[in-house]
């Protein structure tokens, strides 16, 4: 058997019985993508582990409780044979062969009679890889090489030119907090992919630098507007590469729905009869702090974090934040677009109750080589911000939360 290749192909197990032999680690590992086939699936073992009982509780398999016995392969279409008992797994091999029943064996892939590739999926697509034969087996080569080709499709590194399915329309797309590795891998695919890329001054910059000769790089705020607001001119011009067939991308810092106007964008296409799909970004609410050493919530300290955009001080009447309220609050309060502003929030915040010995960290470029963070508190803030020269973009943090982790306080 081992002088030929093995034959590749797709095996469409939807309600068709596959009968699991063994419990264990092996199982836990294939059984997921089983279930995903739609298989009809026994499994036979004295023990099973608990990610396997989870699979059984919820309902995705049945469990025999005992070990193999002669006759449960009869009526299966295949079998993963992988109990801790070679003399079983021999009787199953046989009992699999006379019954024309593809088996594999986790224990012996010489006497199986099929082999798992390591498999993938990128955008409906599924890479299985194969070693051809089984005396070169070497698993950890084919997963290499499935990561590879999987991660090198998501990140649009390979591109199958004729074929590859493009999002027609605009893709609104979170790029995340300015860390070109913090994009989703669906953002990082839209964007190769892209004919036009319309962007922002935040989110991960350097992604524009890698995009492919030929793609078309808008600077939203350099959008000629003239009578228009920024917004719409913004707007018409993701309408009018669309209408032309276009693959556009709106790149966004972070995500687009936090302080994104990206909803605004949505109905305008929605309005104009423009596809848009919308990828979401990690927003630098959660992530800037994270990266400069603070968590949003640490248990017995912070329950609850509440992101507030700062961009109105709380005496402007256009202000829509009930200050006094967050100044009630025990949680960890996330401002965005605050530098200009926190003098008067932290007077505010003080004023209706707050401490004045709040905790406050400044996260200045959070993510990117330039990042930098500074600490006060609410009393001190102000002129923090003014000695430390601190200048947007920064997230700032008031709480408890600020002093848990191992960055030492300045
Ligand atoms: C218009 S809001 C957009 C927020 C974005 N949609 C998000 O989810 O992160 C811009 C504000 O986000 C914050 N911000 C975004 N990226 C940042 C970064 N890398 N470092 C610090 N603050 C950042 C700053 O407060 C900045 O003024």
């Amino acid at each position: 058997m081992a002088e030929h290749p093995a034959y590749p192909v797709g095996l469409r197990l939807s309600g068709r019985k596959v009968v699991v032999l063994g419990g264990g680690q092996v199982a836990q590992r294939r059984l997921p993508a089983l279930i995903a086939a739609g298989g009809d699936i026994l499994l036979v073992s004295p023990t099973a582990t608990p990610s396997v009982e989870a699979m059984v509780d919820a309902g995705e398999l049945i469990w025999e409780k005992r070990p193999y016995a002669e006759g449960d392969l009869a009526d299966a279409w295949y079998a993963l044979i992988a109990t801790d008992d070679t003399e079983a797994n021999i009787r199953a091999s046989a009992e699999g062969e006379r019954h024309r029943v593809w088996c594999v064996r986790a224990d012996d892939a010489d006497a199986a009679t099929a082999w798992t590739p390591a498999t993938g999926t990128s955008e409906g697509v599924t890479v299985a890889v194969l070693t051809s034969d089984a005396k070169g087996r070497d698993p950890r080569h084919t997963a290499a090489i499935r990561d590879a080709v999987v991660e090198g499709l998501r990140d649009g590194t390979l591109v199958a030119p004729h074929h590859r399915t493009r999002t027609p329309g605009v893709a609104l797309v979170g790029g995340g907090p300015g860390d070109p590795d913090l994009i989703t891998v669906r953002g990082r695919r839209l964007l190769a992919e892209a004919d036009v890329v319309i962007t922002d001054h935040l989110g991960p910059r350097d992604l524009l630098a890698e995009l492919p000769q030929g793609v078309e790089v808008i600077d939203a705020a350099k959008l000629p507007y003239g009578r228009f607001m920024a917004q719409e001119a913004i707007n018409s011009a993701l309408i009018e590469h669309a209408r032309q067939g276009r693959s556009v991308v709106r790149l966004k810092g972070g995500d687009p729905f936090v302080y994104g106007r990206g909803m605004e964008e949505v109905q305008a296409l929605a309005e104009a009869g423009i596809p848009c799909t919308v990828v979401p970004g990690i927003s630098s609410s959660i992530s800037v702090p994270g990266a400069a050493g603070i968590p949003v919530t640490h248990r017995g300290v912070a329950h609850e974090f509440t992101v507030v955009s700062g961009h109105i001080a709380p005496d402007d009447e256009r202000s829509l934040v009930d200050w006094p309220a967050l100044a009630r609050l025990t949680g960890t309060l996330v401002i965005l677009m605050g530098v200009g502003t926190i003098g008067k929030v932290a007077e505010t915040l003080i004023a209706h109750g707050k401490s004045p010995d709040t905790p406050v960290a400044l996260v200045q470029e959070g993510t990117t080589a330039a990042q930098r963070r500074v600490d006060a508190t609410l009393a001190t803030v102000a002129e923090t911000v003014v000695s430390a020269e601190i200048k947007p973009p920064a997230v700032i943090v008031v709480g408890e939360v600020v002093t848990v982790g191992p960055h030492p306080a300045k």
